[in-house]
C-alpha cells in the first residue's frame, strides 16, 4: 500500500542482503525505516514490536533465518536461530509456520546452497503472503459488495479490531484487504476503528494506514462497538487472527471475544480474515489450547503520545501499587464466527471446511503429530 503515495511494503531485501522494515513502534507520529543484519536484530524487532502482525511476524522470522544461514549455515546455527526466534511471541502461530518452512528448504541440503536457499525461501513467504491477502480481499470485496447493493447507497459500516491491515502483513492486509479492495471499486466504506488498548494498534496504526490510503474512518473507545450495532451503525465485522484452530475457533487481540458476542447478540455478521499460515491443525480446542501471551505491566500503566510542541512522551495512568494483568489475546469459539475470509474463498469456521479447503496443511499436520522426531530439525 501506499505511504505519502508511495507503494511500500513492509518488509524488504536490502541491495546487501540486509533486510528493511518499517519501525512501528513510532507510528502514527514518525515514519521510519530499520535495518536487521542478523537473527538477534530480527528477534529484538518482532519481541519489541518494531514488527507484529501474525504474518508480518512470520516473514520477519523467515528473513530472520536468513540473515543467520549468511553468519553461519551449520546446523548448530541454524538450531539457535529457530530456538531464538520461536521464542519472541507466543500465541502467532506463523512464527512457528514460517520457521519450519525455513528448515525444510535448507535440511538436506549441502551448507554452500543453503544461504541463497534461505533468502529464496523467505522472498516466497513474503510474496505468497501479498497474494493471498490479495485473494482474501477479491473474496471479502464479494461480501461488502452485497452489503452495499442491499443498502443501495449509504456506505457499508465496517468495524476492526487491533491492526489486521498492511502494516500486519507484507501488504494488503488480511482484514482490510476486502475493505481497500471496495474502497478502490468505489463501492462507500466507512471503518469503525477500535482503538485496542493497551498498545493501541487500532488508533496508532490501523487509523494511520487507511487515512493514508483515504478510507473514511472513525477511531472508537473498544466498548463502543456493542453500542453501535444496537443502533445498527454496523454492517458487519471483519478481524485479523493470530492463530486458528482445526475447528475453527479463532485467536487475535484481546477484546475480539467480546465483540464477537456483540455481533452474535445484534445479528451482525463477524467474519474472520485469515491466511492459510494462520491455520494451527495441531490443536482444536482454542480456549483451553492456544497459548495466550501475557505482556509487561507497563502497556498498561502508561499511555505514549504526541505532545502539543510535538514531543513523544509516557505517562502513567495507574496509581503507584496497583496490579495489573495484561493479557494479549483472547479467543473467540467457532460458534460466534459467521464466516472465515480465506484465500480459498469464505469458509464456515467448522473443521468440515477447513479440512475440505486446506487438505494439504490437515494432512500434513496429522503425518507429523505422528513423525517419532530425532531432536533436531534437520533428521
Ligand atoms: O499484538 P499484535 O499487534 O501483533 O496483534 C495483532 C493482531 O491481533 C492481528 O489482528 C493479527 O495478528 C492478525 S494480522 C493480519
Amino acid at each position: 500500500m501506499k505511504v505519502n503515495g508511495t507503494p511500500t511494503r513492509t518488509i524488504w531485501l536490502e541491495a546487501d542482503q540486509g533486510v528493511g522494515t518499517i519501525d512501528q513502534t513510532l507510528l502514527p507520529h514518525r515514519y521510519a525505516t530499520i535495518r536487521l543484519d542478523s537473527a538477534e536484530d530480527a528477534a529484538r524487532a518482532i519481541k519489541t514490536m518494531q514488527v507484529r502482525g501474525a504474518p508480518l511476524i512470520g516473514a520477519t522470522a523467515a528473513y530472520g533465518v536468513a540473515l543467520a544461514a549468511r553468519q553461519d549455515a551449520s546446523d548448530a546455527a541454524l538450531e539457535r536461530a529457530y530456538a531464538l526466534l520461536i521464542a519472541t511471541r507466543p500465541t502467532a502461530i506463523n512464527l512457528k509456520w514460517a520457521l519450519d518452512e525455513m528448515m525444510a528448504a535448507l535440511r538436506n541440503r549441502p551448507r554452500d546452497e543453503r544461504v541463497a536457499a534461505a533468502y529464496r525461501r523467505a522472498q516466497a513467504i513474503a510474496d505468497e503472503d501479498v497474494e493471498i491477502n490479495a485473494a482474501i480481499g477479491r473474496h471479502g470485496l464479494a461480501l461488502i459488495g452485497e452489503i452495499a447493493a442491499r443498502k443501495g447507497g449509504g456506505p457499508v459500516n465496517v468495524l476492526t479490531h487491533c491492526n489486521a491491515g498492511w502494516l500486519a502483513t507484507v501488504d494488503w492486509g488480511t482484514a482490510t484487504s476486502p475493505i481497500y479492495q471496495a474502497h478502490d471499486k468505489g463501492i462507500p466504506i466507512h471503518v469503525w476503528v477500535d482503538e485496542t488498548r493497551p498498545r493501541n494498534q487500532g488508533a496508532s496504526l490501523t487509523a494511520w494506514e487507511l487515512g493514508q490510503h483515504g478510507v473514511p474512518h472513525t477511531v472508537i473507545a473498544d466498548n463502543t462497538g456493542g453500542h453501535l450495532m444496537q443502533h445498527r451503525e454496523v454492517d458487519i465485522v471483519i478481524t485479523g487472527t493470530d492463530r486458528v484452530t482445526a475447528q475453527g475457533d479463532v485467536a487475535n487481540k484481546i477484546g475480539t471475544y467480546l465483540k464477537a458476542l456483540a455481533a452474535k447478540d445484534n445479528g451482525v455478521p463477524f467474519y474472520v480474515a485469515l491466511p492459510s499460515p494462520t491455520i494451527d491443525f495441531s490443536v482444536v480446542d482454542g480456549v483451553r489450547e492456544i497459548p495466550i501471551e501475557q505482556r509487561g505491566p507497563e502497556e498498561m500503566t502508561t499511555m505514549t503520545g504526541r505532545t502539543p510542541d510535538g514531543r513523544i512522551e509516557s505517562v502513567r495512568i495507574v496509581p503507584d501499587g496497583s496490579q495489573v494483568a495484561n493479557y494479549a489475546f483472547d479467543v473467540t469459539p467457532a460458534r460466534l464466527v459467521t464466516g472465515l475470509i480465506t484465500e480459498r474463498g469464505i469458509l464456515a469456521a467448522s473443521r468440515e471446511a477447513l479440512a475440505q479447503a486446506f487438505p494439504e496443511r490437515a494432512a500434513a499436520t496429522v503425518r507429523h503429530e505422528s513423525d517419532q522426531g530425532c531432536g533436531t530439525r534437520f533428521c
